[in-house]
């Protein structure tokens, strides 16, 4: 069963048919940078392109970096603040005829992580952290998802965590891998305190091996520390393996039984 798993970010929009059994893309990743501003009717536009590359007829598992409640965005940190309130399960499915689901980014990819991913099999309290643009964060309790958690804005020092910690900023303000990586050390150190987690993730951009490298000695946790297998594409896997039901037909839909 292959739904495709579209993953949009601060910078680029990407997305690939997914085997929702196996977790793994059916054809190379297609991206496209984000279009600015990021509204979302020139999202829509943008998702529709993806859609288009591959031909797609079919369900479509989405992420957008935001608060997602009922295909609705509640939220706009990183985004356009139009995004608020906007049915984007609608507007998505408008712009390409197929049936969507949308999630939040960080959601989806620590879906893929327990599913697919380092997380797969893990019980007790673990934490996906997505550190790109923002700090994504997804909460999981003996396998099962804390949807819609935002622990990217904790505060630290005063200053919220992702503003403070985030890849973007590291880039901005010219950290050092080691200047960076005090910062997120501190604001690690607040996620232990209040939420004792057993395993933390490290996903987005800097799961990457190249990149790990560059930082992952100067990080000490309670928690096992571990960064994501499954990199930058655990939030197209997640995404489309949440809308792996909008694939199987209706119940009223299905033959009788014989
Ligand atoms: C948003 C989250 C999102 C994260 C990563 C934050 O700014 O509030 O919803 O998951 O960025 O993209």
């Amino acid at each position: 069963m292959t739904v495709l798993g579209i993953d949009i970010g601060g910078s680029g929009i990407k997305g690939a048919p997914v085997d929702v059994v196996t977790g793994t893309l059916g054809a190379e990743r297609f991206r496209i940078d984000t279009p600015k501003p990021a509204t979302p009717n020139r999202i829509a536009k943008a998702v529709r392109q993806v859609v288009d590359h591959f031909a797609w007829k079919g369900p479509i598992g989405c992420t957008i970096p935001a608060r997602v409640h009922g295909g609705v965005a509640l939220t706009a940190t990183n985004i356009h603040s139009t995004w608020i309130d906007t049915p984007v399960d609608v507007l998505f499915s408008d712009a390409t005829g197929c049936p969507v689901r949308v999630m939040n980014d960080a959601d989806a990819a620590g879906v893929a992580s327990m599913q697919f991913g380092a997380g797969q099999g893990r019980k007790g309290v673990v934490i996906l952290l997505t550190v790109g643009t923002g700090i994504g964060t997804a909460l999981f309790i003996d396998g099962t998802l804390v949807p819609g958690t935002e622990l990217g804005h904790l505060e630290v020092l005063g200053r919220n965590a992702e503003l403070y910690a985030s890849d973007r900023t590291r880039k901005q303000v010219s950290l050092s891998w080691k200047q960076w990586a005090r910062r997120f050390q501190q604001y690690l150190d607040t996620v232990e305190f209040l939420f004792a987690p057993d395993l933390i993730i490290l996903g987005g951009g800097i799961s990457r091996p190249s990149k790990k490298e560059k930082y992952i000695k100067f990080l000490h946790t309670k928690a096992e520390l571990v960064t994501e297998i499954l990199e930058n594409e655990a939030g197209i896997v997640g995404a489309a393996f949440m809308a792996g039901d909008l694939a199987r037909p209706a119940p009223q839909e299905r033959a009788p039984r014989s």
